[in-house]
């Protein structure tokens, strides 16, 4: 149960980023524990209560005021195009957005996308680097596993982050073109 009067925090219910913002929380002092699946988790002697959500819905949960302030990543914030307030950049979930092709992929520059299939949880941002490139690719869009989508043979080509790179060399995949750097941050409601 979340109280009325307590601010309420988005973070990350899961994943990498789940797990590294928690354990940012707890090394600045906060206690908590999640209750089996459940959404909210009250912050010991603190009024503070920490809602656990989809990494890619915290920006509209946080511009709707379903949660006061909200952790994700700055590629998540982008991408929902929602207006926000960002207060601080946590250092931490560094990564790149890229375009990505098989190793043995005829595309072999930007140019190349034009008239290719593109899998992505990202179209806007992808709408956006097709227009710049000036090339009409097909967008695809798919909300997870988007690194296997060339194998199964729904797309040429895909755009989606780069951390360490091995989810690419585990699926074959190299960068074709590198977007976008990210990062965590804490973001509030546009006043
Ligand atoms: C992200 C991203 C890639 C992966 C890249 O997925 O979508 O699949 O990380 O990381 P790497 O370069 O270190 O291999 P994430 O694990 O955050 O889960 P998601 O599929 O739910 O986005």
């Amino acid at each position: 149960m979340s109280s009325a009067d307590n601010l309420r925090l988005g973070i990350p219910s899961k994943g990498r980023l789940g797990d590294a913002v928690a354990g940012l929380l707890r090394d600045a002092g906060l206690t908590f524990s999640r209750p089996d699946r459940s959404l909210f988790a009250r912050v010991r002697d603190m009024p503070l209560d920490v809602a656990f959500l989809r990494a890619s819905d915290i920006p509209v949960l946080v511009a709707e005021g379903a949660v006061d302030l909200g952790v994700t990543g700055s590629d998540a914030v982008e991408e929902s195009g929602v207006d926000l307030v960002q207060r601080m950049a946590l250092g931490l979930g560094h990564c790149r957005r890229a375009c990505c092709v098989p190793e043995a992929s005829p595309i072999k520059t930007p140019g190349d996308l034009d008239g290719a299939r593109i899998a992505t949880s990202y179209p806007r941002a992808t709408a956006r680097y097709l227009a710049q490139l000036g090339v009409s690719g097909h967008v695809v869009e798919l909300s997870g596993s988007i690194e296997v989508m060339i194998s199964v043979g729904v797309a040429d080509a895909i755009v989606d982050i780069v951390e360490t790179g091995s989810t690419l060399a585990a699926n074959r995949l190299r960068i074709l073109d590198e977007i976008s750097q990210h990062e965590t941050v804490l973001v509030q409601q546009a006043s």
